[in-house]
């Protein structure tokens, strides 16, 4: 089946009370792997790319690796998201390259950096919008800020700071009214990258109860949680013990994801989990099999060690098991659809 719009998994996410894990990839075996774990659980698939994933990949290798997705798993529903769009500009690009949803960030100016004003979030993300579901593509808005990142993606936050840029929940009700996006992302206190907690996050630090405010105001509206890999120890523990050099630290414990899930969160961003998963597997090999100079022997287990991840977060959001329940439908028939009025 082709690409299917965003909005119809997580409407369906949605009347049946689940979670849909959304992956970023790369490359080739990250998409695999997602697809590994998709068809072992039976599971409707979202998979990411960010604007720095889009130049890596060049976006036409990108392209036809998820039309390859499609044709290999005909009876999966798989949209293909842009994740963190900078500016409309970027969005419209991913919409022309077959992109089924789009993220329209405006939380953060276009050097996807500084906090923005509510205003200028506002006049992008309706923008994008209005462009986005004239062709039944999915729109993902953001309001607050995430914490820091180590990597220099993002607003670069301390925690501290990241407090003060926490989503408030009657100004998320104003965005989505003034916007119409079809799902909103959240600040809560997480960050991107592995670095987010020094121990296991308390209610002072991952401030669930903004979710549950949120989605009191706004019942209808899908919620995304960003920066929500586990970064389990485990992963952690397999990348130090084959030379690695993780310092101590704590992700999104998976039981809070799953409260999230019970208060309208529907899209679960993880990218870290599948880069420690890949990581220590790579490593594993390297320091097992120095004298191994075949990619296929260190690739093949990098991409079961992300399929493992993957599954377990598929069957721990209780996406496990829905694909063939989800109706497909076009991007063509969704624009139909909006252009009604609905949605
Ligand atoms: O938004 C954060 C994702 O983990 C993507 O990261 O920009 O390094 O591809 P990236
Ligand atoms: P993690 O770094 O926690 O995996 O978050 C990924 C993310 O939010 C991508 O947008
Ligand atoms: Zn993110």
């Amino acid at each position: 089946m082709p690409l299917v719009p965003m909005r119809i998994l997580l409407d369906h996410a949605a009347e049946n009370n689940y979670g849909l894990a959304a992956f970023n990839v790369n490359n080739m075996e990250q998409i695999q792997a997602i697809m590994m774990a998709a068809e072992e659980t039976e599971s409707p698939v979202i998979v990411q790319a960010s604007r720095g994933a889009r130049e890596y990949t060049n976006d036409a290798y990108l392209r036809h690796l998820m039309l390859a997705a499609a044709e290999l798993y005909p009876k999966l529903p798989i949209a293909m998201h842009q994740d963190h769009g900078n500016s409309p500009e970027t969005c419209m690009s991913a919409i022309e390259q077959g992109f089924t949803s789009v993220m329209m960030d405006g939380s953060l100016a276009a050097d996807g950096k500084t906090p923005a004003t509510f205003e200028y979030n506002v006049k992008v993300t309706k923008q994008v919008v209005d462009a986005a579901h004239a062709k039944g593509v999915t729109v993902e808005g953001e309001l607050g800020c995430l914490g820091g990142i180590e990597d220099g993606h993002g607003a670069g936050l301390t925690g501290e700071e990241a407090m003060k840029h926490l989503t408030d929940p009657a100004q998320a009700e104003d965005f989505v009214a003034k916007t119409g996006v079809d799902a909103l992302a959240v600040a809560i206190g997480t960050s991107h990258g592995a670095y987010k907690f020094t121990k296991k996050p308390t209610g002072d630090v991952l401030v669930m109860s903004v979710i549950e405010e949120i989605h009191k105001r706004l019942p209808n509206c899908h919620l995304v949680m960003h920066g929500s890999s586990s970064v389990p120890k485990e992963l952690l523990d397999i990348i130090n013990k084959y030379g690695g050099q993780m310092k101590e630290t704590y992700g999104v414990p998976v039981e809070e994801i799953q409260r999230g899930i019970k208060h309208g969160v529907r899209k679960i961003n993880v990218d870290t989990d599948n880069r420690l998963a890949i990581t220590g597997a790579i490593r594993k090999v390297y320091a097992e099999k120095p004298a191994e100079f075949d990619p296929r022997k260190y690739l093949s287990p990098a991409r079961e060690a992300m399929k493992k991840v993957c599954v377990d977060r598929m069957v721990a959001f209780g996406q496990a098991g829905q694909a063939g329940k989800i109706k497909p439908i076009t991007c063509k028939e969704m624009a139909a659809i909006y252009a009604k009025g609905g949605k």
